[in-house]
């Protein structure tokens, strides 16, 4: 009988357990941002309609700057931690475009996420005016990002070189 094909990279290879906590946690809160946005939209929309906004929707206000602080936070949790441990090396039989361009994601990623924080605050709490369009343009450049993330990670997935196991859980990997 022939073994089984050995392609997924070695666990030494893979982000550690803390990191994809982290990673899928903040997707996760990203989602309920986009979702409690509705909230901020919906009360401002009453507000100039002269009509008194529903509880649930400032509620979800309050959960928007609560969650958006707490993204930025584990965002930076996020940093140290890659700064201290390293990311897996890069695949090297990738084109050098590719392994720049995964680079230049990542990190527009992390940079996109602490200023919508920061902006956030200053649309809420500053100029609404001014910043607020400024934190709205950063949700696109972030659905960009992401759209480009994703893409990469099925092409890699249908590519079966790896790379996307590095974030998903080790028990998944030793089960192939
Ligand atoms: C990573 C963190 C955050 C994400 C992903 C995020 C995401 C979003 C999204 C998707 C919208 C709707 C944009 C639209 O109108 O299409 C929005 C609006 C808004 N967010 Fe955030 N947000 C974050 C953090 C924060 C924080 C910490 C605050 C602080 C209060 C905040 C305050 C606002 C405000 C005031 C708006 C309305 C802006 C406007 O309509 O001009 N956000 N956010
Ligand atoms: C809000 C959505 C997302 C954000 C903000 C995000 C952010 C990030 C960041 C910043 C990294 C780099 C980690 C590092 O080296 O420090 C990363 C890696 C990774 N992400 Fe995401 N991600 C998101 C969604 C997704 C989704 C939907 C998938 C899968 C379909 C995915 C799969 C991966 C994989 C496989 C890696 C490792 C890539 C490598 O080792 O080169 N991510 N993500």
């Amino acid at each position: 009988m022939t073994a089984s094909r050995p392609m997924i990279v070695p666990v030494h290879n893979d982000y550690s357990a803390w990191q994809k906590a982290l990673h899928w946690t903040v997707v996760g809160l990203v989602m309920v941002q986009i979702w409690s946005s509705g909230g901020i939209e919906r009360s401002h929309a009453d507000h100039v309609a002269g009509l008194e906004p529903s509880r649930l929707d400032l509620f979800l206000h309050e959960i928007h700057t609560f969650l958006g602080l707490l993204i930025g936070a584990l965002v930076v949790l996020r940093i140290l931690l890659r700064v201290a441990s390293k990311a897996p090396a890069q695949d090297r039989t990738l084109h050098s475009a590719v392994r720049i361009g995964a680079c230049v994601n990542h990190w527009a990623l992390y940079a996109v996420l602490l200023l919508l924080p920061v902006t956030g605050i200053g649309a809420r709490y500053i100029d609404f005016e001014t910043i607020g369009p400024v934190h709205v343009l950063l949700t696109r450049i972030l659905f960009l990002l992401v759209a480009i993330h994703g893409a990469a990670a099925l092409w890699h997935l249908l590519r079966r070189d790896g790379v996307a196991w590095r974030m998903l859980p080790s028990r998944l990997l030793r089960g192939r």
